[in-house]
């Protein structure tokens, strides 16, 4: 991890006499056109006419239709769902950049150009700015006057300053030239193989662990479904132990866990690492060839058969009933 990676600062200036299209107002959208237009930017919205269009509206934003935000626009932020933003981008964008001298196309994920699913015009630079923060955080850090970690990267250099756009940006939305700002060189591929490869590996273990670990206890142990959902997760102590990793690293934080809890995590760690990096290593394949974009772009295809059947299946299981039942008694629901 070279020194050289880490970028601290953009030109804002370099955005100084362009029209910024945000497309898509929703998460990233409305955070991101919110930081850049009080970053000086002049920003104008690209959306569909649904509850987003409104709120973008009441935000004060001038909007459009998406075609007509791409026409007026120098640059766009494609900030619609991955799983649409081809459509999106062949439908309403191409036909109104093609033909421009030069346009700068921004993502804030890799998905899409990494497997083809878009495939931009020679005329325009395509670059990544991807937050490393869900769009409320982007809002609270830029009230707080405070930066958070973004990937970049570029796919297009048509103008030879794509780089400079992509930090440029990174700085219009808030990430970088505050505290706490860093932003990563990196590439499209990359950051869609770290992206996917969190939401295929630990995430996906910890449902599977938390699935397993409830219904041993209840069903072999005795425990009661409570017990075992706030020990689980209800209590909060999972994201006050993620938010020390953040804070102080991985194997710092460990030391405010007592010593039997230090001794069991350093002794099972070693014992799962091995059968854990096949998996990943698996997993990694098969984001890396393109295995995963074409089974979730097939699931798509046939009306996400799949995806649906799953979402029934854990939203019947014990665990999520037994969570019902406990949040409801404690108000949460
Ligand atoms: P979102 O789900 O909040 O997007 C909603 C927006 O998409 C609305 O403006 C809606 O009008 C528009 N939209 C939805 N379906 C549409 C359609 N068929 N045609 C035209 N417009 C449509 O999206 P989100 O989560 O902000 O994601 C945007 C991008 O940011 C994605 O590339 C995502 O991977 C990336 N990203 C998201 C993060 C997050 O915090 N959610 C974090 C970092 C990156």
């Amino acid at each position: 991890m070279g020194e050289e990676k880490l970028i601290f600062e953009g030109d804002l200036s370099l955005l100084k006499d362009k029209t910024v299209a945000v497309i898509g107002y929703g998460n990233q959208g409305r955070a991101q056109g919110k930081v850049l237009r009080s970053n000086g930017v002049n920003v104008i919205v690209g959306n569909v006419r649904d509850p987003y269009w409104d709120q973008a509206v009441k935000d004060g934003f001038e909007v459009y239709e998406i075609d007509e935000a791409a026409k007026r626009a120098d640059v766009a932020l494609l900030l619609v769902p991955d799983e649409v933003a081809p459509d999106v981008y062949y439908k309403k964008v191409e036909p109104e950049i093609k033909d421009k001298e030069h346009f700068i196309l921004d993502f804030a994920s890799g998905y899409n150009i990494t497997y083809g699913f878009i495939k931009p015009q020679p005329n325009t630079d395509v670059i990544l700015v991807a937050p490393r923060m869900i769009g409320k955080g982007i809002l609270d850090l830029h009230e707080q006057k405070r930066g958070y970690p973004v990937l970049l990267g570029v796919a297009q250099d048509s103008s030879g300053k794509a780089w400079d756009y992509a930090k440029a940006l990174a700085k219009g939305i808030g990430a970088i030239g505050l505290p706490g700002g860093v932003a990563v060189k990196s590439s499209f591929d990359e950051e869609t193989l770290l992206d996917l490869l969190t939401e295929h590996t630990w995430g996906p273990m910890l449902v599977a662990t938390m699935l397993a670990y409830f219904d041993v206890v209840t069903e072999e142990y005795g425990v009661s479904p409570e017990a075992a959902i706030l020990e689980l997760y209800a209590s909060g102590e999972l994201s006050e132990v993620a938010k020390a990793m953040a804070d102080v690293g991985l194997f710092e934080q460990m030391k405010f866990h007592s010593r039997t809890s230090q001794y069991g995590h350093l002794t099972r760690s070693r014992k799962y690492y091995n059968m854990v990096k096949d998996v990943v290593r698996e997993a990694a394949a098969h984001i890396w060839n393109g295995e995963f974009a074409r089974e979730w772009s097939l699931d798509q295809a046939f009306g996400r058969v799949v995806f649906e059947r799953l979402w029934k299946i854990v939203t019947s299981s014990k665990l999520a009933k037994a969570e019902d039942k406990l949040y409801r008694l404690l108000g949460r629901r």
